[in-house]
């Protein structure tokens, strides 16, 4: 008898063959308050599961009693108990190689767009202003040549180094626990202290991870070091930075705009400061979502949960001490 997996997001036809072909697959596009009962009814015989965007955490493990790995459609995996997981000696697979490009790409997007205020005179000249010559109350600021401040420079901050210094001539400062010498040999660059590096980059850009150690790591205190020209982009996690803080920051000019894919509560609550703030643009977490990164995280995750399943992890665990 095959073993038994629950889906719990859609995936592509072909990779959701390829678990069939190995698994007994109880399937769910996405968990709405509508089925989630049957996938609560599904997780009781559930070998495995596989799936994305849900708080999977000790309360709904207990209904997984026989559960032996999980897989996770994303790189983030904040959404997990991972030591409860860990315990039961469950392993935890995700998918951090998949997005790496395609992230980067969208915080140098983010940085474009808030330096150069592209939504902004856009929805200008959309509204018919754009009349003549534009003036200095259309001018952006420059990015090429700039200072961009990475904190977190793994892998997704190596691929945005790369765009930023080959691409756009800019001098990188980073804040990472280790220093990162392969980052520091081929973009130039320089590690700093987290205050420091707030203090001299023109683009501070945010790419950690949300545990106990990141959360509101960024606040008031920490915006008040940023240079008043400078922009903050942030496209790691929501909750990492303190958003009142962050909207106070950009109400009082402490700072003079950001760039979120992210934020403390997501979808982003219709009445957020954010939605009004000329300076600030908001998008909705798609920092992986091209057709690409999203079909390439979907087959890492089947592929991880296929190892897990078998015995045969090669890489892409969170908790590895569980491997047998
Ligand atoms: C990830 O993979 O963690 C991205 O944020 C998409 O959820």
């Amino acid at each position: 008898m095959k073993p038994s997996i629950v889906s719990y997001k859609k995936l592509p036809e072909d990779l959701q063959d390829k678990l069939e072909q190995r698994f007994s697959v109880t399937a769910f596009d996405s968990i709405t308050n509508e089925n989630r009962a049957d996938f609560i009814k599904a997780l009781a015989k559930a070998e495995g599961i596989i799936g994305a965007n849900e708080t999977i955490d000790r309360k709904l493990l207990e209904q997984a009693p026989v559960l032996r790995a999980v897989s996770t459609i994303s790189a983030g995996f904040d959404n997990f108990d991972v030591d409860a997981l860990t315990e039961r000696k469950i392993p935890l697979m995700h998918t951090p190689g998949a997005l790496t490009e395609t992230v980067a790409d969208t915080i140098m997007a983010l940085v474009l767009t808030t330096g150069r205020r592209i939504l902004n005179v856009a929805e200008r000249v959309k509204a018919g202003e754009w009349k003549g010559s534009v003036g200095e109350n259309w001018f952006g600021t420059d990015i090429h040549h700039k200072t961009m401040g990475i904190i977190g420079m793994g892998r997704i901050g190596t691929a945005l180094a790369q765009r930023a210094h080959f691409g756009f001539g800019m001098k990188i400062v980073y804040n990472t626990r280790n220093r990162n010498p392969e980052a520091e040999n081929r973009f130039d660059a320089i590690h700093m202290e987290l205050d420091k590096l707030l203090s001299v980059a023109d683009y501070v850009c945010l790419i950690l991870p949300l545990n106990p150690q990141t959360r509101h790591l960024i606040n008031a205190e920490r915006f008040a070091l940023m240079k008043p020209s400078a922009f903050f982009i942030n496209a790691g996690r929501g909750p990492v930075v303190d958003e009142a803080a962050l909207i106070e920051a950009l109400q009082q000019g402490t700072i003079a705009g950001a760039g979120l894919d992210v934020f403390e509560k997501e979808p982003l609550p219709k009445d957020s400061p954010l939605l009004s703030m000329p300076n600030v643009v908001a998008i909705p977490h798609i920092g992986s979502a091209t057709f690409e990164a999203r079909y390439a995280m979907a087959a890492s995750a089947v592929d991880n949960l296929i190892a897990a399943m078998t015995d045969s992890i090669e890489g892409n665990c969170v908790n590895p001490q569980v491997i047998r």
